[in-house]
């Protein structure tokens, strides 16, 4: 691998920025073209991949487990499902799989269930073999970026502890394990040299999900950039994006298309594009103003997924490949028609915003677009064409519901008004009925004010995507999960493991699939979010989302009640 790579080094004042405008080849240098800025000192220098750790993101922590482990067999007694939760009119028992069965639901044969995580959320080992850094190695250096400065350095260990997180999964009978792959593993610096380290660790992974007789899934894109890109062309928000994301793409469908048939190009691309503009002096400066950066960055994305996605079918036509999305349903708050509109609007700038694209029309819902028209380019009709129909299932996140209503000034005094708190999207949420007293269902943790347990809406949220998008694959979620409140001030293993909101929200859930299905949506899938707690972003550790607990100091893994109950729904009710 190599590892140089020329830079023009621009000190502008204090703190450091660096900007770099050349790429490494698989030789490590190529020419470089320098920017010059009336404010910088401009110069080449040449920096290994350990300069560059260094410059930009400084010492890391390391785990004691620095080998792949091979994994121990998972104890019985780890086994045994916990008390039951839900009681039957005449209790039958004290264990889950003593439910009382409704046999009018039936989750056909062939539909997936399984758990998710992500690269930097998981991995750890960030500077091992090779890896290069990402723009959340670097975020997670910006003080109180992260609630509790925590980082990805260490995370779960997944990088070492794989083997046994899969042999885990796989005791407790689920089938399916999606995660992402680190881009920047794979190409240290975005593109150019390959890692081949990285190549092999991964394809150890997919190897040892296979052995179990567990589906991976992989996506290519969940949020940790290379940082190199970034600071090269800013990332997402330029169109210099599209081939690097395609040659890796390619490199994995290349590599990976006979083992993994399922792939996700980029998890929830509203959030990682509504996550511009970085913080200032951390990441070269753009000139993009802010409120538009993340429109930028929208119609690249749809550029690079859907080259991407056209690259892995002419590589092997029988993979499903599709984006993640994300948002939620979204109720009316009264039956006024100016809530009706403004629940449309929040549908075009949320779901609609990628999904009408890619399923519909290969361009934007026309609200966004009068908007964004006003800065972006057109597609061209050979990128609509490309867009349209790309993705074989719809495959959604979908965590809860939000009531929408239009902003108390109406909404056309919005659209008029660059400087409305609410513009350009102009429409409003809140998690409260009209009362203004209850909320949609139970709170989750106060670190995700995004989530309640809105479990009764699913099936009409269903409904909708399946009318609405049509996807010739049916629908899959793709994640879904909830924070327990408060979970981490839990101290005591047995409090951590019995969750009873994380356990109600999935056995609720799928029943709530199960009336989906018998009405006659076709749902194919469900991702658990998350394989365990890991490093919830922004919130760091303390917030959790996992059905398994992992005790970060020692590095051991715990299934929580909601494993079980998760598991139990499919035992019941899946057809053999
Ligand atoms: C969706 C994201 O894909 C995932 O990374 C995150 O941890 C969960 N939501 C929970 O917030």
């Amino acid at each position: 691998m190599a590892s140089t790579a020329v830079m023009a080094v621009l000190l502008a004042g204090s703190p450091l920025v660096l900007a770099q405008t050349s790429f490494p080849s698989s030789t490590g240098v190529v020419a470089s073209q320098t920017s010059s800025s009336a404010a910088a000192f401009v110069t080449n220098i040449q920096l290994s991949l350990d300069d560059y750790w260094d410059l930009y993101i400084g010492p890391v922590a390391n785990a004691s487990i620095n080998t792949t482990v091979t994994p121990t067999p998972i104890p019985s007694s780890s086994l045994i499902p916990p008390p039951s939760l839900y009681y039957p009119s005449f209790p039958s028992g004290q264990q889950v799989p003593l439910q009382s069965q409704n046999e009018s639901w039936k989750f056909p044969k062939d539909f997936w269930y399984g758990v998710a995580g992500a690269s930097y959320q998981i991995e750890g080992a960030v500077k091992a073999e090779g890896r290069g850094p990402s723009i959340w190695d670097r975020l997670t250096r910006v003080p109180n970026y992260v609630v509790t400065n925590d980082t990805g350095d260490v995370a779960n260990n997944n990088y070492y502890l794989y083997k046994e997180d899969v042999a885990r999964i796989a005791a407790l009978g689920i089938k399916t394990y999606s995660f992402s792959l680190s881009w920047s593993r794979i190409f240290p610096f975005g593109s150019g040299a390959v890692n081949e380290a990285a190549l092999a660790h991964y394809d150890d992974v997919i190897d040892t999900c296979l052995e179990y007789g567990v589906t991976p899934m992989v996506t290519l894109y969940h949020w940790d950039l290379p940082l190199f890109l970034q600071n090269a062309y800013g990332g997402w928000l330029s169109d210099k994006i599209v081939p690097d994301f395609v040659a890796y793409a390619n490199l994995a469908f290349t590599r990976w298309h006979s083992k993994v048939h399922y792939w996700f190009t980029v998890n929830e691309p509203i959030v990682f594009c509504t996550n511009y503009p970085l913080p200032e002096h951390y990441f070269t400066k753009t000139d993009i103003p802010s409120i538009q950066q993340k429109y930028y960055c929208g119609h690249n994305v749809l550029l690079a997924h859907s080259e991407a996605y056209h690259v892995g079918k002419s590589i092997n036509a029988s993979l499903s490949i599709s984006l993640k999305h994300n948002g939620g349903y979204k109720i009316p708050r009264t039956n006024s028609s100016a809530d009706a509109a403004a629940v449309q609007r929040a549908w075009d700038f949320q779901e609609g915003w990628f999904s009408d694209p890619v399923f519909l029309t290969g361009d934007y819902p026309s609200s966004l677009k009068s908007y964004v028209s006003t800065f972006l380019p057109a597609f061209t009709d050979a990128q609509k064409e490309k867009i349209n129909g790309s993705a074989d299932i719809y495959a959604h996140d979908a965590y809860t519901s939000d009531f929408i209503m239009a902003p108390d000034s109406g909404i056309e005094a919005c659209t008029k008004n660059e400087s409305h708190s609410l513009f350009p999207s102009c429409y409003n949420t809140t998690k409260l009925y009209a009362n203004n007293y209850w909320a949609l269902g139970p709170a989750s943790d106060p670190g995700s004010p995004w989530l309640n347990k809105a479990t009764d809406w699913v099936p009409a949220f269903l409904h909708y995507m399946q009318d609405t998008w049509k996807p010739r694959g049916g629908v899959a979620i793709t994640e879904f999960g909830i924070s327990e409140p408060y979970e981490e001030l839990r101290k005591d293993l047995a409090s951590i493991l019995i969750d009873p909101i994380r356990s109600s929200y999935y056995v609720d859930y799928l029943k709530a699939i199960l009336i989906a299905l018998s009405e006659g949506v076709d749902v194919v899938g469900t991702l658990a979010w998350s394989i365990y707690d890991n490093l919830e972003w922004s919130q760091g550790y303390g917030v959790k989302f996992g059905i398994q607990y992992v005790n970060l100091t020692t590095q051991e893994r715990y299934f929580k009640a909601s494993a079980f109950e998760y598991v139990n729904m499919f035992q019941v009710y899946q057809e053999k």
